[in-house]
């Protein structure tokens, strides 16, 4: 199957120019000349698109759209013990399903081709990413006091009879271990996961120094901050994603800035629980890998990677008082290249020869971009994502002329209205 992207403009070209990509099966086959023997199955004329790769969203919980907009305006221990975790208990295999479904129905829109899960329902996740063709790094969500205690050791089995049955259905989704939190989680569960992860070569995927309280509660217990903590636990010497990391004493930039660490920041989650800002300029300046992602709809309440780069950059600009913090062209890497590396996939996150096609294509007719003097300032200041017109996984359309082709959207949003109504 190949695919002619006639006359696109590419994110990484000076602003005039325009060139054609090649797509092959699944691969970027060229770009500018026609590659020997290629033969176009569909060309599309892009004279008025910009290509970029799709977003990596590397923190969420996608099962989790069912609860959105239903715990607003409340603090953060009412907000998930009072009112989510509840909810979150009582739902059933399939009324996840629908909300894993509408979950990617939304990334898909705004241009997201790939999610890192935190899953309660790893299972109906797979299935969802299955049936719509989205990719995903799938984490098993674990909780737990010790290696023996039966809720965890559950899960864990299940996660991993997940990875066989993804492997079945050939869902387009790998798997990893997804303790929630050092308050969740005991020091012994946390030291087996770091042993698991290490045998199975599995990524881990943990929320950490989310808030002031979690800082001082490990100080108080452990006598060292939750970053420190966890490294001595053995989590910080294989590969890992650590959601937030709002709350750092000096010493633990040192600590985080290692190549296989990657910390995820979710500046809207952490504003709207009043968490703070994750002190993502600081990182940089001292390597640490720093990728983005949105965590889930009932705190963030939308999963929209340009508002998300938007919200990044001008957090870091406002708390650093410095305009030159998290300028356009690092926040689009961070969304795309960065997320890429951070589950160790290099061959997304950018369009070159080669790579896989994960992109999507930005109409550049929108109001909202116009004058185009500076597309990438125009993507991370100005879009909404409703500027995205068609999207595609794996050299497969999934949005096609702003129509989702593997979503039937109107039953998905029936579905989870029905569920919605248990809850009023
Ligand atoms: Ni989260």
């Amino acid at each position: 199957m190949g695919i002619m992207l006639k006359k696109v403009h590419l994110l990484q070209s000076p602003e005039e120019e325009r060139t054609d990509v090649y797509i092959n099966g699944n691969r970027i086959s060229a770009i500018g000349r026609e590659p020997r023997g290629f033969s176009a199955d569909e060309t599309i004329d892009c004279s008025g698109k910009t290509a970029m790769p799709g977003f990596i969203n590397c923190h969420t919980h996608a099962y989790m759209s069912l609860m959105r907009n239903y715990a607003d305006d409340v603090p953060f221990a009412t907000w998930l013990f009072d009112r989510i975790l509840p909810i979150e208990d009582s739902l059933s295999l399939e009324e996840a399903y629908w909300g894993n479904l509408l979950s990617i129905a939304e990334m898909i829109r705004s241009g997201t081709t790939t999610f890192v899960d935190m899953q309660m329902f790893p299972r109906m996740a797979v299935k969802a990413c299955a049936d719509t063709g989205m990719r995903a790094l799938i984490t098993r969500g674990l909780v737990g006091s010790d290696r023996n205690d039966e809720g965890a050791k559950t899960r864990i089995a299940q996660a991993f009879d997940e990875m066989d049955y993804g492997k079945d259905i050939g869902a387009p989704v790998s798997f990893g271990l997804g303790p929630h939190a050092i308050y969740t989680c005991g020091e012994d569960l946390l030291r087996y996961v770091a042993e698991l992860a290490h045998d199975k070569n599995l990524p881990v995927h943990l929320h950490l120094a989310e808030t002031q309280k979690e800082f001082d509660d490990c100080m108080n217990e452990h006598g060292m901050s939750p970053a420190a903590y966890v490294d001595s636990l053995g989590l910080l010497d294989g590969e890992i994603l650590l959601a937030h990391c709002v709350y750092l004493d000096d010493n633990d930039f040192s600590i985080l800035a290692r190549p296989h660490v990657h910390v995820v920041t979710n500046p809207a989650s952490n504003m709207k629980l009043a968490n703070g800002f994750a002190p993502v300029t600081r990182m940089l300046r001292e390597g640490i890998h720093v990728a983005l992602g949105t965590d889930s709809a009932a705190s963030n309440n939308a999963l929209n990677m340009f508002t998300e780069m938007r919200l990044l950059s001008m957090s870091q600009k406002g708390v650093t008082r410095d305009a030159l913090a998290l300028t356009a062209e690092e926040t689009l890497r961070i969304a795309t290249e960065n997320g890429a590396a951070a589950i160790g996939r290099e061959d997304l996150g950018s369009i070159e020869v080669g790579r896989t096609a994960d992109l999507i294509l930005i109409d550049e007719d929108c109001p909202s971009l116009r004058p185009l003097y500076n597309r990438k300032a125009s993507l991370v200041y100005s879009a909404s994502g409703s500027e995205v017109s068609d999207v595609m996984i794996d050299g497969k359309w999934v949005m096609r002329e702003r129509h989702l082709k593997t979503i039937d959207e109107e039953r998905v949003i029936y579905e989870t209205e029905k569920i919605a109504a248990k809850y009023r």
